[in-house]
């Protein structure tokens, strides 16, 4: 695998859909080549696990969330990112294994241990060489998500969490940013957009080498 694997994380409504299009439309620009793609739904088997499990109105058990993120994540490793990879490409994803950590372990409250079994299982153990975290204060993010269901109504079954539950998903991702320095870089999601994405581009421009 000699090409390079980028993801975004971040909690709802932190920025991270906006600033990848952005740096995305930079580096197509500069005739890099890249995949962009995003969890869940990267391949349509994950299409449609993403519209039975965040569409619907049925009491979902957290157990097959779990799973189902980790299902849509196994497809998308073996049939669109490590293929890629192996071509020598880059691989954004908006979001990946992180966010399963973040809120299915912090956020739903499966232990760590069981939690990174799953992902290691879904991954077959394939890390992201740069993660760019967009963070964010809870109460910004949830400012957010409203403004923004009004104008593209892409509204999901997550965006109906409450801030406790945002809370303990930001502390997580804030937890792995202290673990894995080297990888994981936290970028102030709060600002103007222009200068969020002199930042992305700093860290990618960095990375890319
Ligand atoms: P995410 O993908 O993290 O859920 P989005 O990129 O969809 O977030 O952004 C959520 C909402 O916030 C959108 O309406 C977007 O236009 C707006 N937004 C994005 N970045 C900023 C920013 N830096 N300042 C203010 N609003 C922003
Ligand atoms: P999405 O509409 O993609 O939200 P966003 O644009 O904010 O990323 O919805 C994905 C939702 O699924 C989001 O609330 C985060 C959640 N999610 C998990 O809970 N676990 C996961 O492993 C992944 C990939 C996403």
């Amino acid at each position: 695998m000699n090409g390079k694997f980028i993801t975004f994380e971040g909690i709802d409504g932190s920025g991270k859909s906006t600033q990848l299009k952005m740096l995305a439309d930079l580096l197509r620009r500069q005739g890099l080549d890249i995949v962009v793609t995003r969890e869940p739904g990267g391949t349509a088997l994950g299409r449609a696990l993403r519209a039975a499990f965040l569409e619907t109105s049925e009491t979902v058990s957290p157990l097959a969330e779990l799973l189902a993120f980790a299902a849509d994540r196994a497809q998308h490793v073996e049939c669109l990112i490590k293929p890629s990879l192996d071509e020598g490409k880059i691989v954004i994803s908006d979001r990946y294994a992180d966010a399963t950590f973040a809120y299915q372990g912090a956020g739903r409250g499966f232990p760590e241990e069981k939690v990174l079994q799953v992902i290691d299982l879904a991954t077959g153990g394939l890390k992201p060489g740069l993660t760019l975290f967009f963070d964010i204060e809870v109460d910004e993010a949830i400012r957010r998500m409203a403004t923004r269901d009004e104008v593209y109504a892409k509204r999901n079954r997550m965006d109906n969490e409450t801030t406790d539950f945002y809370r303990r998903v930001r502390a997580s991702y804030l937890g792995i940013a202290s673990r894995e320095p080297e990888r994981f870089k936290i970028i102030d999601g709060a600002g103007n957009v222009e200068l969020i994405h002199r930042d992305v581009v700093d860290i990618v421009t960095d990375f890319l080498g």
